[in-house]
């Protein structure tokens, strides 16, 4: 496509984003930002554009904020939500991705497949999500922040595809070796190196694959990889293995995304899929249990949701903590 939000210079004045777009109504939300449905009003074309309030921030804590666009501008895949431009002005930062129009991928199981749950679909989307991944990881970027949220879908050529979204954590490494770099993400998702503050890589967001898959085969959250009967009697032994595989807490013999990419797992001539409607059921109550879907609420960075990052990024002064006033604990870790 051929236009760049935010280049589009005119004698003596820079387009700001209201003169290229409308804003409508939200999408989502977010810990860090807030989406929101836009139109481009030269060409009709709806996008959607994440809005991160600059209120309360110092500059360094902006210019954090703003890598998600370096790394996203880097990833040109199918699997992997599309990035257009970003604005900035006083206030807000603002990034333009391609629209997603089916939500998150768990609210859109519970409601388009209540009747049809079974490991095929499941199948379709863990392929999406894993080949997202294996292109980012081939890029030497790690996600960091695999969770439900993060997936979107969306229709394209009348089929589901899910999206990578939300790359305000992630990180570029050099090659395959293992790196500090520092205790971010979401909780229920986190690989055990990052929570016992190893050096770690690429093979956190395929722990957090074996979380995502657990949650849509069972509505459950994995503790460790075991399998209750009440729960577990439908589904298959090549989705056990595989859950296997990536729930595995050596990092280094961890499933990579492209071999579970080739494992039986995605075997079309493998044994048929039952109706998971018990999934479904625990699938509501867990997300309902979960904040996600009001995860701070709108227009919500402050220091202290940013600490984790800074302190990741950012050298130490000596004798103390950059954010010293930032406290540590676990809701902080949360990610944006
Ligand atoms: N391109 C998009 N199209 C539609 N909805 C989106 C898009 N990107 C994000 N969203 C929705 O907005 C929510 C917040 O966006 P996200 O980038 O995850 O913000 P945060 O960094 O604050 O977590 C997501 O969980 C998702 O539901
Ligand atoms: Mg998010």
């Amino acid at each position: 496509m051929d236009f760049s939000c935010g280049a589009f210079v005119c004698p003596g004045r820079r387009l700001g984003f209201d003169d290229l777009y409308e804003e409508e109504e939200v999408l989502g939300t977010g810990a860090c930002a807030i989406v929101k449905k836009c139109i481009h009003r030269e060409s009709a074309r709806e996008y959607a554009v994440k809005i991160i309030s600059k209120e309360g921030m110092q500059r360094p804590e902006v210019e954090i904020l703003s890598e998600e666009k370096h790394i996203i501008k880097k990833l040109d895949h199918r699997n992997i939500v599309k990035f257009y431009g970003s604005f900035s002005d006083a206030k807000d930062y603002r990034l333009v991705f391609e629209l997603l129009n089916g939500g998150d991928l768990y609210q859109y199981v519970i409601k388009r497949q209540r009747t049809s749950h079974c490991e095929s679909n499941v199948m379709r989307y863990m392929r999406d999500i894993f080949t997202g991944l294996q292109y980012c990881h081939t890029k030497n970027i790690i996600h960091r922040d695999v969770k439900p949220p993060n997936l979107s879908l969306t229709i394209e050529d009348k089929r589901e595809v899910v999206k990578l979204v939300d790359f305000g954590l992630a990180v570029e490494t050099k090659g395959k070796a293992r790196r500090k770099l520092g205790d971010l993400g979401t909780r229920k998702y986190k690989a055990p190196e990052m929570v016992q503050g190893l050096k770690y890589g690429t093979p956190i967001d395929l722990w957090a694959c074996g979380c995502v898959l657990y949650n849509l085969l069972s509505g459950t959250h994995p503790s460790g990889a075991s399998f209750p009967s009440l729960y577990w009697d439908r589904v298959s032994e090549s989705s056990k293995d595989l859950i296997k595989q990536l729930l595995n807490e050596d990092q280094d013999s961890r499933i990579t995304a492209a071999e579970a990419l080739n494992h039986s797992f995605f075997n079309p001539m493998r044994e048929e899929s039952q109706y998971l409607g018990d999934a479904i059921m625990h699938l509501t109550e867990f997300t309902q249990k979960e904040m996600w879907k009001t995860a701070g609420g709108v227009g919500i960075v402050t220091n202290s949701v940013l600490a984790p990052i800074m302190a990741s990024v950012m050298p130490s002064p000596p004798g103390g903590s950059q954010h010293a006033g930032a406290s540590m604990d676990d809701t902080v870790k949360e990610s944006c």
